[in-house]
């Protein structure tokens, strides 16, 4: 096996992201440097209680996690309770942290732990972009420090917040702009394959069958993922949009992808936060590849042996 990738997390839990914490933090593939918070699906004082809940349930003292930007570079939060709930990770009995944050600001954990290892680690961004684009803009030279960067963000299709945006994009648009224009390249994981990854009862059911904390821990989540996406998305299963960015990291050939550039509307009264991607045939130099598909199945083994290496 070659050397696990060494990731930095920077996420908004939420439920999926939850998940992508435990497939990054169990998965042998991927080495977990740290954890950045940012407010998007609730307030960044919820999200990082969040972090710091699942970090404790699953047992991840000496990861650092280290809280983020608290609103979106221009406008105003848009938050998601109607998906994840009032406290953003709704469904588990309330865990009460012992896993405590690092001082300092996301963005400056992002720099340091980039420009550190000059090539090594890789961005997985799986909120609003908010904190990657405040690095960009205190360091441009992290985008030639990091590896690459994957995001959870955007479609090519129809978006889930209006027609034409998906949330993440759609709560700060102008740090997405910053981020795609930026000179690294970028895998966009957005709700065109993320949709691909809906979790059946079977796959929850063998979640929940580990048996440890966690495993019961996750099932819980899912199990009130799976009641607000049918509410909100009239969706059966749940689609666990965030462990596809951690996925892809882990083993790239559980996807497809293809050769693209993107740009952010920030402007359109109807389209903003739209990414609007143009497909480009491979090797015209473009810096952006966008997910297609996903094989579920393999996705969802790997997150459930990743619980389970948790204990
Ligand atoms: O549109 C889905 C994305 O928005 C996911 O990352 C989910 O956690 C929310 O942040
Ligand atoms: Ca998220």
């Amino acid at each position: 096996m070659t050397d696990p990738r060494r990731i930095v997390l920077d996420c908004d839990p939420g439920h999926d992201d939850a998940l992508a914490l435990m497939l990054a933090a169990g998965d042998p593939r991927i080495d977990l440097v740290g954890v950045t918070t940012v407010a998007g699906n609730q307030t960044v004082e919820k999200t990082t209680r969040n972090a710091c809940a699942v970090a404790t349930v699953a047992g991840l003292f000496a990861v650092p996690i280290v809280r983020g930007a608290d609103r979106p570079l221009l406008r105003p939060l848009r938050t998601a309770a109607e998906i994840h709930g009032e406290s953003g990770l709704d469904g588990p009995p309330p865990v009460v942290p012992t896993v405590r944050t690092r001082p300092g600001h996301a963005c400056d954990f992002l720099i340091e732990a980039v420009t550190a290892s000059p090539g090594e680690v890789t961005i997985v961004a799986t909120g609003p972009l908010t904190n990657v684009a405040l690095a960009l803009m205190k360091e441009p030279a992290l985008a030639e420090a990091a590896r690459e960067i994957v995001i959870m963000g955007g479609a090519y299709g129809r978006g889930n917040v209006t027609p034409a945006a998906e949330f993440n994009i759609s709560v700060d648009p102008e740090a997405a702009a910053v981020v795609f224009d930026a000179p690294w390249r970028v895998t966009m994981m957005g709700l065109d394959v993320t949709h691909q990854a809906a979790c059946s009862e079977e796959a929850q059911a063998r979640i929940s069958a580990i048996g440890t904390p966690l495993g019961v821990f996750a099932g819980q989540l899912l199990e009130f993922f799976r009641s607000t996406y049918r509410r909100e998305q009239a969706m059966g299963d749940p689609p666990v949009h965030d462990p596809c960015a951690v996925a892809y990291v882990a083993d790239p050939t559980l996807f497809e992808t293809r050769a693209a550039h993107v740009v952010i509307e920030t402007r359109g009264t109807y389209t903003s936060g739209m990414t609007v991607t143009a497909f480009v045939a491979s090797g015209e130099g473009s810096r952006h590849d966008v997910g297609i598909s996903v094989r579920r199945d393999a996705l969802f083994d790997a997150l459930t042996a990743a619980i389970a290496a948790l204990g």
